[in-house]
């Protein structure tokens, strides 16, 4: 008898009634190479219910039995097709005033009709959906997800049938042995707010699909990396049309990679040329459009294919006022656009993976990306379930963008407090981002040391780039203090400054020492742009941040629980005057840099 075809009445005494669904988790190892694969969307009405007490888990709400062992009819406490819809993929608390502050589980079910076609493999992909999801399909469990900004795919093959019912269980509870913790310092939206997809897949099938520049300065090998679902011996046929390539690469029981002599024109923000590829291999054919580019650091120098370069950048929070985190494509271009506006060729996407389509209009629009996963402030670092939560959320970001010319750096996390256990975690996710990926720098946005007013994060070690927080000006006052930090600073790598910035109400005026106003948010900025424009270390800049965003933590009459550190109000219709102080520096740096 299947474990929850117990009596209905256990759940009101079960204390572990989660038990067997924290198994069955969806990794990293399940993420397939998806892009131009035909695809059928599940987005549209689900129905839903507010679920507080996860009655849906205690009860077996999926298990849809309405009879007892006698065949009499039971009390049930849920009507799936009678409940409201809502229009998935979508963060809950943007629906309605009723889930604008609703942190918790909520479940959401449709059915669905499917063709089989013989010999196929089917897929169900759920771009994201924060924090925790549960998938049961017609009555069974089928597994899990933790992290709220990756993907997670689930095999279906052989579970689909003509009708099918599916219930996805969406849980944003925020919990301190998650990453992130329960305490950030952005708005916690809630749901499945990335596309639902079936995905179908011939039996044998390129689950992997990785291609780029070598990075060894000659700027004339591609490399490509082939991983089949099965562990056949085959050969692969890659093919870039434009520059005349076609090659075979050797498959060995279901893995194979090549190095191929190529001279293609290299990506970069000016021309981010695109070249459209192609893998095909034992009945399956994939294709992408590539940029081709190398990033290496040499002592101070950031080099993108060779040049040194300044990082002239912005940060950004994944957030629009009507869609929350579920940004529409028009969103993300308009964001990169202001970012380009500014004088940018280089984004910071905080503090978690942003959908893949940014990197994708990235690749697209010419700017550099900084992508980074929400290990932030203070995750518990003692705890090994954590640390997998974090590397999983890490490598699941790096096989997903891992094709995306636009991303140079893998963020670690962010202003984590020095500590020899959280030392330990990082430098092992460091590590692990190396590992995985030879094509990337690795770094992470550091706190200022104050006791030494340094950059002596022991961190930096294992960075390629050191990120760095600091808020002179603002949280610390003093600034005096700015310049005495890069004095008594001695970095052997680029420093990035990761975060810098002010609040400001958009059109609240006073002196510049008035907190709050635009007077004293130009003040800051004119100041750092004193101090950094000499600082020859500092090889870019992503200051915090493009637009005010959301923050239960932001209470002031002048937040209004929102961070007011914009360069934008939230609606991006109304540009405070610091974001003309940074455009000028960054025009300024742009001659000096690209002269
Ligand atoms: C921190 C943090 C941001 C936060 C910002 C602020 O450095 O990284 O997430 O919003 O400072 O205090 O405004």
């Amino acid at each position: 008898m299947r474990k929850y075809e117990q009596e209905n009445s256990s759940d009101i005494n079960l204390e572990d009634y989660l038990g067997e669904y924290e198994d069955k988790q969806a990794t990293v190892e399940d993420l397939i190479f998806d892009r131009s694969r035909k695809k059928e969307s599940l987005n549209g009405l689900w129905h839903y219910a507010v679920d507080q007490y996860d009655t849906c888990i205690r009860q077996h709400w999926f298990a849809e039995r309405y009879t007892d062992q006698n065949g009499f009819t039971m009390p049930v406490d849920y009507s799936f097709d009678e409940w409201p819809t809502m229009q998935l993929p979508c963060c809950w608390n943007t629906q309605s005033e009723k889930f604008e502050l609703y942190d918790g589980s909520m479940v959401f079910t449709r059915k669905f009709r499917y063709e089989a076609q013989n010999k196929e493999k089917v897929l169900l992909k759920i771009g994201a959906a924060n924090y925790i999801c549960r998938v049961f399909l017609n009555q069974e469990y089928l597994g899990m997800h933790r992290g709220g900004s990756t993907p997670a795919y689930f095999d279906v093959t052989g579970l689909l049938q003509a009708e099918n019912r599916i219930i996805i269980q969406a849980d944003s509870t925020r919990r301190p042995e998650q990453v992130p913790t329960e305490n950030t310092d952005w708005f916690n939206y809630g749901g499945v707010y990335r596309d639902i997809e079936l995905i179908r897949l011939p039996e044998t099938y390129i689950k992997r699909f990785q291609i780029a520049l070598v990075s060894d300065g000659a700027f004339n090998k591609i490399k490509v990396r082939v991983r089949l679902s099965e562990p056949v011996n085959t050969a692969a046929q890659l093919r870039i049309d434009e520059l005349g390539l076609c090659a075979e690469i050797p498959v060995t029981e279901g893995a194979g990679e090549a190095v191929l002599e190529a001279h293609p024109v290299l990506w970069c923000p000016e021309n981010p040329k695109l070249y459209a590829v192609s893998l095909s291999c034992a009945g399956d054919e994939v294709s992408d459009e590539v940029g081709f580019r190398e990033i290496r650091v040499q002592g101070h120098d950031i080099l993108l294919n060779g040049k040194s370069i300044f990082l002239r950048g912005i940060s950004a929070h994944e957030e629009s006022v009507p869609n929350g985190k579920a940004l529409t494509d028009e969103e993300r271009l308009e964001n990169i656009r202001l970012a380009k506006e500014l004088g940018c060729n280089f984004m910071r996407a905080a503090h978690y993976p942003h959908d893949e389509r940014m990197a994708r209009l990235a690749d697209r629009e010419g700017i550099l990306l900084w992508e980074e996963i929400p290990v932030y402030w203070a995750i518990r670092f003692t705890r090994e379930k954590t640390y997998a939560d974090a590397r999983n959320q890490l490598l699941e970001l790096i096989e997903r963008d891992w094709n995306r010319a636009s991303v140079i750096i893998w963020s670690v996390g962010n202003e984590n407090a020095d500590s020899d256990e959280r030392l330990a975690f990082m430098k092992n996710l460091a590590d692990t981002a190396h590992a995985a990926d030879e094509n990337r720098l690795v770094s992470a946005a550091c706190l200022v040391s104050f006791r030494e007013n340094a950059i002596a994060d022991r961190l930096a070690e294992h960075l390629d780039v050191i990120g760095l927080n600091e808020y002179f000006g603002w949280y610390t006052p003093d600034f005096r203090l700015l310049p005495q930090l890069f004095e008594n600073s001695h970095p052997t790598k680029p420093v990035i400054v990761t975060e810098l910035g002010a609040d400001a109400l958009p059109g609240h005026h006073g002196t510049i020492t008035d907190k709050g106003t635009e007077e004293c948010q130009v003040y800051v900025y004119e100041k750092q742009v004193e101090t950094l424009r000499g600082i020859d270390y500092v090889r870019g800049m992503t200051p915090w941040i493009l637009y005010d965003f959301r923050c239960p933590r932001r209470t002031s009459v002048i937040q209004g629980y929102y961070n007011r550190k914009g360069l934008l109000n939230p609606e991006k219709t109304y540009k405070k005057p610091a974001f003309y102080v940074l455009q000028r520096y960054y025009q300024e740096l742009k001659e000096k840099w690209e002269k």
